[in-house]
């Protein structure tokens, strides 16, 4: 097959950490002696004692993997006690607000010093290591000094993304028993105002498991308050001592919980561990945005999300970068916002989401061309899989042809980037992640088992431990060999379909689970059906994914209501919104069908293949229709697909 091929520019190839020689070298060393190579590059942390063991475990038996064994450090010492010296006033964290007019920047002191503060409030609340606090913050500075001060009293965070539920939260809560509850008055997005405090509320009447709740006055809008239960941040904030020593960790302590969606059932906690995850994804980091004393960076993400944990704040603040944490949307006050703050801010590297690429080329070049855009020198991708159209706008127009694009792909579970471009080493192909990065060893498996040798299409595994693949899924070791171990023996299932083309590079295909997602963000269609079936019109839900022009994978989800029940569009909005309150804005379905009944099998199975046919309007091609128990259902929801969809 023919692609696109992007060379390294010279100057990149000289310039970067990276070339091609030392990739292959460095990669060939990460697989042939990866306790070599990563004992090594573990110095770039600065560590209190070191290790005895690089690493211990393999993906066998229960699958007990540890890295850097008896190695003692602290993840805020990292990121900021250690930078203090040589870049105290240099610009640690750059705020940029909804509102284009409010920006704050956080020099390394300043930031260490709030860490202190609030590390020693979460002390006088009785919070201990080991210890789970749950964040629901929107993206304000507090969001960082939060997760910073718990890493440095050894607190395991679960941040949960401000979009999600007041039910999602509960859940959330419940499932790691977080004592305490860090959130906002109000999130502010495009000019609304989010009501965390409002949700927060609603968690907490469902989780005794809450003592306090920390409120940050952020809009100061008027909200309701629980004396006794809720502090306010700031009050807090005042009384406290900036003097507080680091907690000495365990390597293998864990750093913090994230719910992920899996293929079945509730959300996932996927436990990170301290020393190998900090490595990781500094180093990760560095490598694969190039990035430069001098550089500005900026990820778009929320920090609610994986993203956002590992390339806003703890690669970065890792590495003494300068990182920029955006609370906004791309389109407020208008399309030119992103290209806006890259020139306010000089950002230089820039991380987004195909999704947003999208979005914003929908728009036109002219939101763009009006920009300068100069300073930018790497433009970035996650989340899910680039189209070339998309790759090549990004490239020609918001980087003028001067900027490499790395298409980096990973996992909330991978704790960082596994397979991406190096941008100083690897002519780019429009549309794949290209090669793993150091230590990771990939493999294709086909429909029939075999690991691949060559070119291929198949389920994509990982066939060694990397430093920061989660440890385990937090309360249920069993769910983690069950969701990661079962499929391939001795190999991690990512849950992604791949092919590697004839020059060993990789292209990802998407989830060959039923997981979708939307947006870049992960959902499982069975927590979908679980909030539609909840409600009490519903007798059978089944949802699927289908190709959306803009978010990737839009929600088409197949409805079937209680004898008692007839179709009407006010039921449908109901239904819509039910869904909004059960899970939050990102899992209310695009596309709601009426279905008097679901394709099965005769032994009752959901035949979700031609239902994500005829999702996808693909009818030419239903496969085999032979196994149906009633065929007469299908043409039923052939002949009622909802015209808009
Ligand atoms: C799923 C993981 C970790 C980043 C944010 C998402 C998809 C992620 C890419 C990419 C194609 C990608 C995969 C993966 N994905 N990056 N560059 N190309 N697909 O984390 O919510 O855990 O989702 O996102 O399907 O399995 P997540």
């Amino acid at each position: 097959m023919a692609h696109d091929l992007f060379p390294v520019p010279d100057s990149w190839a000289k310039a970067a950490w990276i070339d091609n020689a030392t990739y292959l070298r460095m990669y060939e060393q990460s697989i042939s002696d990866p306790e070599g190579f990563w004992g090594e590059q573990a110095g770039c942390l600065d560590w209190f004692r070191p290790w005895t063991k690089v690493r211990e475990g393999a993906f066998e038996g229960d699958v007990r993997i540890s890295w850097f064994c008896g190695g003692k450090l602290n993840v805020s010492y990292n990121c900021l006690d250690r930078h203090l010296a040589g870049r105290g006033d240099a610009i640690a964290l750059i705020w940029e607000g909804d509102d284009p007019a409010e920006s704050r920047s956080f020099s390394y002191r300043r930031l260490f010093e709030e860490v202190c503060r609030f590390a020693n409030v979460l002390k006088s609340l009785g919070l201990r290591r080991g210890d789970r606090v749950t964040i629901y913050l929107p993206m304000i500075p507090e969001l960082a000094v939060a997760m910073l001060a718990c890493t440095r009293i050894g607190v395991v965070h679960s941040i949960v993304f401000g979009g999600f539920s007041a039910d999602s939260l509960a859940e959330r809560i419940r499932d790691c028993q977080g004592r305490v509850l860090i959130t906002a008055d109000e999130g502010l997005r495009g000019g609304q105002r989010i009501p965390a405090k409002e949700n927060a509320d609603k968690a907490v009447e469902k989780c005794p498991v809450v003592e306090r709740v920390i409120v940050v006055r952020h809009t100061g809008g008027d909200v309701p308050w629980t004396p006794g239960r809720d502090l306010s941040w700031s009050e807090l904030m005042e009384n406290a001592s900036a003097d507080c020593p680091p907690e000495v960790m365990d390597a293998e302590d864990p750093l913090f919980i994230l719910y992920t969606s899996g293929s079945t059932g509730k959300p996932k906690g996927v436990l990170h561990t301290t020393g190998g995850y900090l490595v990781f994804s500094a180093l990760t980091h560095r490598h694969i945005f190039d990035y430069h004393d001098g550089d500005i960076y900026w990820c778009t993400a929320d920090i609610g999300w994986v993203t956002g944990h590992s390339y806003i704040i703890y690669g970065p603040l890792a590495n003494g970068a300068t990182t920029v944490m955006f609370e906004g949307v791309p389109h407020y006050p208008d399309w030119s916002r992103f290209w806006n703050i890259v020139d306010k801010h000089g950002i230089s590297i820039l991380y987004t989401a195909p999704t947003a690429i999208r979005a914003l080329m929908r728009q036109g070049d002219e939101p763009v061309r009006k920009t300068s855009r100069r300073s930018l020198r790497l433009l970035g991708t996650v989340g899910e899989p680039i189209n070339p159209e998309a790759w090549l706008w990004y490239y020609n127009v918001v980087g003028e042809k001067r900027c490499p694009i790395v298409d980096t792909w990973w996992q909330t579970e991978t704790g960082g980037i596994l397979l991406s471009p190096l941008p100083g080493a690897m002519a780019l192909k429009p549309g794949s992640a290209l090669r793993p990065y150091f230590g990771v060893k990939p493999a294709i498996v086909d429909a029939a088992g075999n690991f691949l040798e060559g070119p291929g299409d198949g389920n994509l595994v990982i066939t060694e431990p990397w430093p920061a693949m989660l440890r385990t899924i937090y309360g249920d070791h069993s769910r983690f060999l069950q969701t990661y171990f079962s499929l391939y023996k001795g190999a991690y299932f990512t849950g992604d379909g791949a092919r590697r083309d004839e020059d060993g590079d990789y292209w990802i295909t998407g989830r060959v689970d039923d997981v979708i997602n939307v947006s870049g963000h992960r959902l499982g269609t069975a927590e979908v059906e679980s909030a539609l079936v909840a409600h009490p019109a519903v007798a059978e839900a089944a949802v699927v994914g289908f190709p959306h022009e803009i978010k990737g994978q839009g929600i088409y989800a197949y409805v079937t209501l209680k004898a008692d029940r007839s179709p009407a569009e006010p039921l449908r909005e109901e239904l819509l919104r039910w869904v909004r309150k059960e899970i939050g804005a990102i899992a209310v379905p695009d596309v709601l069908q009426w279905a008097p009944g679901l394709p099965k099998t005769r032994s009752g199975k959901i035949m979700r293949r031609i239902l994500r046919k005829i999702a996808a309007n693909s009818l030419d091609d239903l496969g085999d229709t032979s196994t149906l128990a009633e065929p007469a259902v299908v043409e039923e929801l052939i002949r009622n697909r909802p015209a808009a969809a």
